[in-house]
């Protein structure tokens, strides 16, 4: 394990069919104005919208509404939610729904007390929270960003064409989350298989860095393992509780600051599909998916070792007579088949991107430093028009 470290999770996870019970347990905490947040309607069709009103109405809070939080929330929306929190004088934010949801209710807390502007003080000039901030809980009903035990909260600015996030501390980590699976089991299913992804990249962002030998490497190739076989038997069966709990709780553990632990990490993925996403408001895993095999094929070489321990551990290559780097290529080639199989997105092009872009996704990459390889902006092109 690299450097020092302190750890801690503040979050409060309330697991199961039962995990919304949980309400019960932690609305008492907090005052009595309770600004609900959502998405644009689906908790209204699948009754998580009724459930939750009733918990709130039992335990004597006031509810205001804050509707509408769109996929990739908007810096505008941002500024609206701000507006709302105050006339609410909020005591907790309740975010009920996926990460955009959840990442949402998060820039609000930070941004309630603050007099400056949300966007260019948190993701232009990523300062440090200096204001009081709402406490928010989570009720998720959308898997894969882990933004129910994390700080992160990733915000779109379609003026500047920048989409941009904030990983804040722990005062911002959601109190608590309930993560029932069933709340699930209504998503569309590209959302699920794009969600899977989601907590696919997050693993491999953390896992392709570095040379040391490192508990969280093999933490993460038990969730890798746990999360291709859930993730066969959910896209045969959405409907299949066990495979469905089990990809819910590896997507928190994913990226709940537990296996970043003591190793360098890379990121490049993701600021990959960031730029892609504001362009496009491409649903988030998809622009990851879309962009990850050319770029570990062209980061392939400069951490072949870590390529050939990935193909064997979690694609169960057999290396017996073979070069690490076929062994390592074995490995992408399992990966990129089963990302086909899926039925994830693979290219730029489905997702709308066109020519005239490129230069513009290029330049609002942001470039990481922790992976096997930092990219110049030529790089970064090459990775662009080979995604396309
Ligand atoms: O808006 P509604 O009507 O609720 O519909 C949503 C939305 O259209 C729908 N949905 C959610 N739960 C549902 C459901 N539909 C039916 N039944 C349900 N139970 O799903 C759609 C997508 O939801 P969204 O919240 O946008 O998805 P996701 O959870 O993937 O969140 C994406 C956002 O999170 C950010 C992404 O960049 C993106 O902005 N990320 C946050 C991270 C973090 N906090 O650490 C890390 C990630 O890497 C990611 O960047
Ligand atoms: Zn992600």
């Amino acid at each position: 394990m690299l450097g020092n470290f302190s750890y801690s999770n503040p979050t409060k996870l309330y697991f199961g069919k039962d995990a919304l019970d949980g309400l019960n347990e932690e609305l008492p905490k907090y005052g009595k104005n309770v600004l609900l947040v959502y998405g644009g309607g689906s908790i209204k069709k699948n009754g998580i919208y009724d459930k939750v009103i009733k918990i709130l109405k039992d335990n004597n809070k006031v509810v205001f509404e804050d509707a509408g939080v769109m996929p990739n929330p908007t810096s505008d929306k941002l500024n609206e939610g701000i507006e709302r929190a105050k006339k609410a004088k909020a005591d907790l934010i309740l975010a009920v729904g996926g990460g955009s949801v959840c990442d949402y209710a998060k820039a609000v807390s930070v941004s309630v007390n603050c007099n400056d502007d949300a966007w260019d003080k948190y993701y232009i000039r990523f300062e440090d929270v200096t204001c009081d901030i709402i406490p928010v809980g989570c009720v998720l009903t959308m898997v894969g960003t882990g933004s129910e035990m994390n700080g992160g909260s990733v915000i779109t600015n379609h003026e500047q064409k920048l989409k941009i996030g904030h990983v804040f501390g722990d005062k911002v980590f959601p109190k608590f989350s309930v993560l029932n699976p069933e709340f699930t089991l209504t998503l569309p299913k590209y959302q699920m298989v794009s969600g899977i992804y989601d907590i696919m990249s997050h693993i491999l962002e953390q896992y392709f860095s570095g040379e040391d030998d490192n508990t969280s490497d093999y933490i993460a190739e038990g969730l890798l393992r746990s999360l291709i076989h859930s993730a066969n038997i959910a896209v045969e069966n959405p409907s299949d509780y066990e495979a469905r709990s089990n990809i819910m709780w590896t997507a928190t553990w994913a990226l709940n600051t537990l296996i970043a632990q003591g190793k360098s990490t890379d990121w490049m993925v993701h600021m990959l599909g960031q730029s892609v996403g504001a362009y496009t408001d491409a649903t988030h895993g998809m622009t990851l998916s879309a962009v990850s095999m050319p770029y570990y094929r062209y980061i392939l070489p400069y951490g072949m070792a870590k390529f050939a321990r990935y193909a064997v551990n979690v694609w169960g290559v057999n290396p017996d007579g073979k070069s690490q780097e076929q062994v390592a290529n074995e490995g992408l080639d399992a990966m990129e088949k089963w990302m086909r199989k899926i039925g994830l997105v693979m290219n730029l092009t489905d997702l709308g991107v066109k020519e005239d872009m490129i230069e513009g996704i290029v330049k609002g990459t942001f470039v990481m430093d922790g992976g096997y390889k930092v990219l110049n902006a030529d790089e970064i092109r090459q990775i662009i028009i080979k995604s396309c």
